[in-house]
């Protein structure tokens, strides 16, 4: 008998684009209140006063992102006098970046010529939206990467100051903080305490009971009936909670999907989703480390070359073993702490043979970390 191969045109997805991360989803449950509270913060903006300066925090996947592009897409329908931009600072992760981004964002310009100074490029903005009598509001989206990069309170305080040095300017300010072991007003400077006093809009974990609603809704769109059934979106389900992060969930329904499609099968299998979990256990240490800044990537990287089953290095061997240009000593201490507290390595103290050593663990399996930092970089 001919096995049942499915032809190349046919394919399991009524809509993959469902499934992926920066889909921003029709429906979108459990998250009202903060949805309200970004309204009620950039309200004011319709009627040309300032908005509440606001700080969305809770852990990666909670749903900041979309919530926000949600109710920017309501605001470019409402009105054309204010003007969202969106500035992911996972990407650009300096002020200069940031302000180019938002200059090229209003004005559809290519960016300003090498060599600007950013003082030059936010005269262009100022300029620009006085001419066009507008009123921005930008998102900082995981502006913990400006934190963790020492861009955050440069990048803050043009955009506070704005409006003293141009009256008619009021920038609106939308800052997403996706990294609960920021403490935010310590990682403010004076000056911008001074003039920074934001509204805290909360994002917590989803409830397995959520995450069940968010995954079966969007297999309801992305997939055909029968493709994932009941019981084995409850296997994934399971998964996640491990976790507590939708994401894991819309890449696990994906690959299991993926699965059944090359064994030309027309519903997944258990062992299709065991394979993708197997698959993406590799997913949560990558976006942990792509959450991280160049400067603890690198360290991180000396000290998994240096381990090896039978001898863990020192801090201070790893210090002596980062090239030049490196981070000093005060941020390299800072780093290790916080890889100790992301769990990606255990720090040792100890005072054996005098002296006060620290000794860095690798916790995960080292090859498979260095595998997957060399591909992040
Ligand atoms: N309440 C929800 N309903 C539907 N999808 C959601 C919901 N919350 C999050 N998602 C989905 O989960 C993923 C992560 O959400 P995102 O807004 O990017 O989270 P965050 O910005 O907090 O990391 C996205 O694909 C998003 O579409
Ligand atoms: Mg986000």
């Amino acid at each position: 008998m001919k096995p049942n191969l499915l032809s190349w045109e046919e394919t399991l997805f009524r809509d993959p684009d469902v499934f992926d991360l920066n889909y921003v989803p029709e429906q979108f449950d459990y998250r009202d209140e903060q949805t309200q509270s970004l309204v009620f913060a950039i309200r004011p903006a319709l009627r040309g006063s300032k908005i509440l300066d606001t700080v969305c925090r809770g852990p990666p996947g909670t749903g900041k992102t979309t919530s926000v592009k949600k109710v920017f897409d309501s605001l470019r329908e409402a009105t054309q006098q204010v003007i969202p931009i969106h500035v992911n600072c996972r990407i650009d992760a300096s002020e200069y970046a940031v302000f180019t981004r938002i200059y090229t964002a209003l004005t559809k310009r290519s960016p300003p010529p090498s060599g600007t100074s950013v003082k030059q490029i936010i005269d262009m903005i100022a300029r620009y939206l006085e001419q066009e009598k507008v009123q921005p509001v930008v998102c900082l989206d995981d502006a913990n990467y400006l934190i963790y990069e020492n861009q955050f309170n440069k990048t803050l305080y043009p955009l506070l100051r704005m409006h003293e040095i141009f009256p008619s300017i009021n920038f609106g300010l939308i800052i997403i903080i996706s990294d609960p072991e920021i403490d935010l007003q310590n990682s403010l400077e004076i000056r911008v305490q001074s003039t920074f006093h934001p509204e805290v809009i909360q994002y917590p974990p989803y409830s397995a009971r959520e995450i069940a609603g968010i995954l079966n809704e969007r297999v309801k769109q992305g997939l055909y009936p029968k493709v994932l059934g009941p019981e084995l979106l409850d296997i994934i389900i399971a998964h996640v909670m491990k976790h507590g992060d939708v994401r894991l969930g819309l890449d696990l329904i994906k690959r299991s999907v993926l699965y059944a499609e090359k064994a030309a099968r027309t519903a997944v299998i258990e062992e299709d989703i065991a394979k993708a979990v197997e698959a993406s256990r590799d997913l949560h240490l990558e976006m942990l480390i792509s959450s991280l800044a160049d400067d603890e990537r690198l360290v991180l990287r000396i000290a998994a070359e240096l381990f090896s089953e039978e001898t863990s290095p020192t801090t201070k061997e790893i210090m002596e073993a980062l090239p030049d240009g490196a981070p000093k000593l005060t941020r390299v201490s800072e780093i290790f702490k916080r890889l100790d507290r992301l769990r990606l390595i255990d720090l040792e103290y100890s005072n054996q043979g005098g002296g006060r050593r620290r000794y860095v663990h690798i916790h995960e399996d080292r090859d498979m970390l260095l595998a997957i930092l060399s591909r992040s970089e």
